[in-house]
């Protein structure tokens, strides 16, 4: 292929927005491009090319089926259909893999929760769908299989997946000996295998559900032992049992476990069939035979899938929108809150580029994940905010990753900035019900004892308080958002003046909390330190062209004009503004440093120049090579915040740049689909930067704060819908090109149909707003209980 084809995004793919799918044309993507088949219980990761990994409830430690990090292509195994034709002896998959025929034509799509292939050969057309339902707990693998030569076909359907040892990093260690105590057992009855894993001192042997594989009817062959199904010497491209056309009824007691199942049809010209089959787990043998009854119910499988689409359209509807850009349109309406909502799942746990091994829910992660949820589902909001403040120390500190699932021991070292997080995500469940009673539930301290939300965040507001460093900023402790920077602050000396911008924002919103419950002390307390960290900002921290970003242990700043190396640093321009610390001449300038020395055509950057060998090159800030990860790449997640401080300070032109050129579409067609690499449809957590010889390159896809805070930067300050305490406050700030924009908004059971306005084309300021014909005095939708609908005419001028 030459560079031009490998480059065409077109060739690639293509969105059929109406059915909210990415549509691919060929299987050969530079990476994986996955998607992530979920009910919150049973989970399945897919790429476009059929490969995957399933899961039930945790990656660490109840991996369903195999997965290869190393292997190549990497996502290598996955759950495998075959098509055999008796009378040609041939044989296929319709999602590509693991045969990799050449078909007679292919495609494949990712949708909301279900991935699709179509695939024909030799006659046969297969249109095959992956989803998990809500009904049962089990990967739906739904076949439809129809002849479309002229003659009877006598096809051979195999479904194939390799089981794994649940516990991934005992499946790397142990395996040898382990693998002996797991089992597949043939249920004749119900015509399924059955996989056991009862390996000794398993983590949480009374919640380890056993496996079932089983189909919509009783199979005519089957394997459980892989050695059996695969032979010597091959591999899942040219099983021997295929290759002999039929399974040898294996089972196994200790070994290398699968699940083959094999369904004998005959089909008559212009035929149709359908065949289910069911990946799935129970807790008990009566179980299983329950939901496998279940499953074979003629309606099931078109009863979850109905309620999958309804269920998306229906969590999707709470915002949608029509704006004059497509891509931004695309990103707002679906794969933006989808992202969001699976980063909100699974933190930064399991993809193809996350191990799954170790990361269980990381605190700062978390915390933010959440935002994006609150106007989606504020009760699974809610009890995540309750699940973290569960870690919280009574000092006020919290516990950096823990493992609820696992129930293993948590990571404790201490961040500056991760008990401040929940702070901003109360204020939200506030603002977005209207109600303050979440602040008096109660939530037990990790250390013991209880107390009510209010006071955990209050407490977390004290601790920073209490760990000032000698110029009165927050103590970097272990580090701030920004991992990197516990190297310059070993000796425990080190203050990160980021978290005093973040300390501010959370002052400010626990200052509006404490207002709104009548503490009024409390609330001046809070402001009254905000304005004592502002007079830090302002004067300490302050470069000349921009903010500083922490003090080193050796009480030298970093982030300075004076150095050579790391001399700006994105979130210290954009949090001065989002605190509203920054004196307003200031904020104007730091985001002009940004613009001038940050910013590319590929997103901005967040930090200039690159360090190689800062502050000391026997111990540099960072080991990542210049312009990758954490060392002058473009992090996406950081980028979004600019995208906010713009809107701030209302520059609606330079906001949408800094949005649209990371749009992964706009962002890939840019750089070409072979630097790029990544999915074009979900944000990755950085692109190289320009300092790099491969400026472009996308890397750690879909679980990335990008996907929160993009949704965030996009809906409440670009389109400018934000909830407050009385109503819905909008205030867009928008590129002048825009001339008009609808948005519909679920708010408080209210659903407001907004429409924008911007004829005279002004990048921000309202000039009138109509609620349902009458002239409002505020930009505030003062919210009314029983309103269920209001129309909203907003004139920008
Ligand atoms: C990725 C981590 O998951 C996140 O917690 C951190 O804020 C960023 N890297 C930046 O260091």
């Amino acid at each position: 292929m030459n560079l031009q084809d490998r480059n065409n995004m077109e060739s690639y793919f293509y969105f059929k927005d109406e059915e909210r799918e990415v549509c691919f044309k060929r299987h050969d993507t530079p990476t994986p491009w996955i998607n992530y088949l979920t009910n919150g219980t049973f989970h399945t990761i897919l790429s476009q090319a059929g490969g995957g990994l399933a899961f039930y409830r945790s990656p660490q430690i109840w991996r369903i089926s195999r997965y290869r990090f190393f292997h190549l292509p990497t996502d290598r195994p996955g759950p495998y259909i075959y098509i055999r034709d008796g009378a040609l002896g041939e044989y296929w998959s319709p999602a590509y893999e693991p045969v990799e025929k050449k078909l007679d034509s292919w495609s494949s799509a990712h949708g909301m929760g279900y991935t699709r292939f179509q695939a024909a050969k030799d006659g046969v057309n297969s249109e095959l769908t992956y989803f998990v339902g809500e009904l049962e707990n089990s990967l739906i693998w739904n076949l439809k299989i129809k002849n479309n030569s002229s003659k009877t076909k006598q096809l051979s359907i195999f479904a194939y997946v390799e089981f794994g040892m649940m516990e991934f990093m005992r499946e790397l260690q142990w395996q040898c000996y382990n693998k002996h105590q797991v089992s597949v057992e043939y249920l004749e009855e119900w015509g399924s295998l059955v996989y056991k894993y009862g390996v000794e001192m398993q983590p949480k042997p009374d919640e380890t559900p056993l496996v079932y594989f089983t189909a919509d009817r009783i199979p005519d062959g089957f394997d459980g032992d892989r050695e059996e199904f695969v032979g010597s010497y091959r591999s899942e491209a040219n099983p021997n049992a295929i290759e002999q056309g039929s399974c040898s009824n294996s089972t196994l007691a200790g070994g290398d476990p699968c699940g083959a199942l094999q369904f004998n049809i005959s089909l008559d010209p212009g035929e149709e069939q359908t065949l289910n089959i069911f990946l799935g787990t129970g807790m008990t043998e009566e179980d299983i035979r329950k939901s496998i009854e279940n499953s074979r119910r003629d309606t099931f499988v078109e009863e979850s899938f109905i309620k999958l689409k309804e269920n998306w359209e229906s969590y999707l509807g709470k915002l949608q929108c029509t704006l004059p850009d497509k891509e931004t349109e695309r990103m707002v309406n679906t794969w933006n809150p989808y992202q969001a909502q699976r980063n909100f799942l699974f933190s930064r746990n399991i993809s193809f580029y996350a191990t799954g091994t170790f990361r269980g829910v990381g605190f700062r992660d978390t915390s933010q994940d959440i935002l994006s949820q609150i106007p989606f589902d504020i009760n699974a909001s809610k009890d995540k905010i309750k699940l973290l403040l569960g870690q919280q120390y009574k000092d006020g500190h919290v516990n950096h990753y823990f493992f609820p699932t696992e129930g293993w021991e948590p990571v404790t070292t201490i961040h500056s900035d991760d008990h401040l997080w929940p702070v901003w995500s109360v204020w939200s469940v506030v603002m977005e019900s209207g109600d303050l009673s979440f602040l008096d539930e109660k939530v037990t301290y990790y250390d013991g004892g209880e107390a009510a939300i209010y006071e955990h965040l209050q407490k977390a507001l004290e601790y920073t308080k209490s760990h000032l460093g000698p110029n009165g900023f927050p103590l970097m402790l272990r580090s701030d958002w920004n991992d990197q920077l516990f190297r310059v602050c070993r000796k425990g000396k080190g203050e990160s003046i980021w978290t005093s911008m973040q300390y501010g924002v959370m002052l400010t919103k626990m200052a509006e909390l404490a207002r709104l419950m009548g503490k009024i002390e409390d609330a001046a307390a809070f402001m009254s330190t905000f304005q004592q960290q502002k007079e830090l900002v302002n004067s300490i921290a302050w470069d000349g062209k921009w903010f500083r970003r922490a003090v080193m242990d050796d009480g030298r700043f970093l982030g300075t004009d004076e150095h050579d190396q790391a001399k700006i640093w994105l979130n210290a321009q954009t949090w001065a503004v989002m605190s509203q610390m920054a004196d307003k001449d200031k904020s104007f300038a730091a985001m002009n440093s940004v613009k001038e020395m940050l910013d590319t055509e590929l997103g901005i950057k967040k930090i200039h120049p690159s360090i190689t060998d800062f502050p000391d090159p026997k111990d540099p800030l960072t080991n990542y090579n210049p312009g990758t990860g954490e060392n002058g790449a473009v992090f996406c997640h950081a980028n979004t915040w600019a995208i906010i401080a713009e809107c701030l300070l209302g520059r609606g032109d330079i906001a949408y740049k800094y949005y649209r050129q990371l749009i992964p579409e706009i962002a890939m067609k840019k750089a070409g689909v072979w630097r790029y690499k990544a999915e074009p449809y979900v944000y990755a957590s950085n692109l190289f930067g320009p300092e790099s010889d491969r400026f472009g390159l996308a890397n750690v896809s879909w679980l990335s704060g990008t996907a929160a805070w993009m949704y965030i930067a996009v809906t409440q300050y670009m389109l400018g819908i934000r909830s407050q305490w009385e109503g819905l406050l909008i205030d867009p700030c928008l590129p002048v090109q825009w001339k008009q924009a609808k948005i519909d908004r679920k708010f408080r059971e209210c659903n407001y149909e907004i429409e924008i306005i911007n004829e005279s084309g002004v990048k921000k300021g309202i000039m009138s707003i109509e609620v349902d014909g009458e002239i409002q005095t505020s930009n505030i939708i003062k919210h009314k209980n029983g309103r269920e609908r209001a129309v909203v005419k907003v004139i920008m001028g």
